[in-house]
């Protein structure tokens, strides 16, 4: 194996290919998410394990409601089932819980069950496990907009002081650093409305695994591809 030199501060994962999975087992869709709860504990708590700073999950996007019912009902269901086993996970490796996307939206007592974990995980010091709920990278950008427009009229922002920065801090991202690695299982080379915005300079991973077989090793196949990334932020390096 390649040495690795350096890990990613900050890993999103676009958690794609449940359905798949368990259509090629002859099983309902739904059976698929299922197995992919499995995954999403071994790489929270690897990634954990290896300090990495922020973990961003695609659980749900505001796409994610063109499905069926019974399919979205089991979706909130299961986060619901997830928030309250995972508790011990979260505690047990020190994570910070935290969430994007319009949360409001959300079943209430989805609502709930994230709040309590969020309230109760707020004080760790390890990795930010960041779950995005209900997201969209568009709607991350126009709700940013609405907030930024609201304060020039206010007199609260000057039009001519707006930057990258200025406007940064009016999204649902504005205390987390950018994504250094997206990953997207599947094998769809898209990224689905996720991250419009962050993903500016992040190094791009995909592969067709699905996700319910996204293990500790594909994790680890990902991390030394990346360590050999040459980063250049649009400069030279000498
Ligand atoms: C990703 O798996 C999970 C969610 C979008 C909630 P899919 O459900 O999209 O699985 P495929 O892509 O249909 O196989
Ligand atoms: C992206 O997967 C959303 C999540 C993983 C939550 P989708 O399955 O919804 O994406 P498309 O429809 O293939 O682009
Ligand atoms: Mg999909």
């Amino acid at each position: 194996m390649t040495k690795r030199k350096r890990l990613p501060n900050h890993i999103a994962i676009i958690m794609d290919g449940n359905g798949r999975w368990a259509r090629q087992r002859g099983f309902m869709r739904v059976r698929g998410h299922e197995e992919g709860v499995k995954s999403v504990r071994e790489i929270t708590t690897e990634c954990a394990k290896k300090h990495i700073g922020q973990l961003t999950l695609y659980a749900f996007s505001n796409e994610n409601w063109k499905r069926s019912k019974t399919e979205v009902n089991f979706l909130m269901r299961m986060l619901k089932k997830y928030l309250i086993e995972e508790r011990k996970t979260i505690r047990d490796n020190d994570i910070i819980l935290k969430t994007i996307g319009r949360i409001e939206a959300l079943p209430k007592d989805v609502q709930k069950e994230l709040s309590i974990s969020m309230e109760e995980s707020k004080n760790n010091t390890g990795m930010i496990l960041c779950l995005a709920l209900n997201y969209g990278g568009r709607t991350e950008i126009v709700d940013a907009t609405k907030g930024l427009a609201r304060d020039v009229k206010k007199g609260i922002v000057k039009l001519q002081d707006i930057d990258d920065a200025t406007f940064k801090s009016y999204m649902y991202t504005s205390d987390m650093s950018d994504p250094d690695l997206l990953i997207r299982t599947g094998g769809e080379m898209r990224v689905s409305n996720f991250l419009l915005w962050e993903v500016s300079y992040a190094e791009l991973w995909f592969t067709s695994v699905y996700w319910p077989e996204f293990k500790k090793k594909q994790l680890e196949d990902a991390l030394s591809d990346y360590a050999k990334r040459e980063r250049r932020f649009g400069g030279l390096i000498e």
